[in-house]
């Protein structure tokens, strides 16, 4: 099978790569982030913790922030990879970041070592939710 032929078997793969590079000495909790923009690259990272704990992030803000620095600015679908029997669901903020470039509509999907677990609109992990289109439009 080529590599394009299953791309959310792609999407898990470049997510489970990633949470093999995650920076986790602290809650030992590695989780990997692959999001797939709407010309087809994926763009993936991991959590990076630090010794000062708060200011440490999660994988799904790297893989935004590597998308970002690409250039681009629209995620068509993501997967997220976490260990251990608990869905590894994005947290508040990172949804909040996902929305940033993301729609109602856009697929989340939760994965563990094995494979995507349960798949989710956007709309249902962050509901009425605040984006970009709530600014009014500025005249010119
Ligand atoms: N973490 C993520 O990277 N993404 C999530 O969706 C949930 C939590 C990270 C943050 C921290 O490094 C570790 O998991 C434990 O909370």
């Amino acid at each position: 099978m080529s590599k394009n032929a299953d791309p959310l078997a792609e999407l898990f793969a470049a997510a489970k790569a990633a949470q093999a590079k995650a920076h986790a000495p602290y809650s030992k909790y590695r989780v990997g982030a692959a999001l797939r923009a709407p010309d087809g690259t994926i763009y993936a990272g991991g959590n990076v913790e630090n010794a000062s704990y708060p200011e440490g992030w999660c994988a799904e803000t790297s893989a935004i922030a590597a998308m970002a620095a690409a250039g681009g600015r629209r995620i068509a679908e993501i997967c997220v990879i976490g260990d251990g029997e608990a869905l590894c669901t994005p947290c508040g903020g990172c949804r909040q970041r996902i929305r940033e470039f993301a729609d109602d509509a856009t697929i989340v999907h939760i994965a563990g070592p094995d494979g995507v677990r349960a798949t989710f609109r956007l709309a249902a992990l962050l509901p009425e939710s605040f984006g970009p289109g709530h600014f009014p439009r500025q005249a010119k």
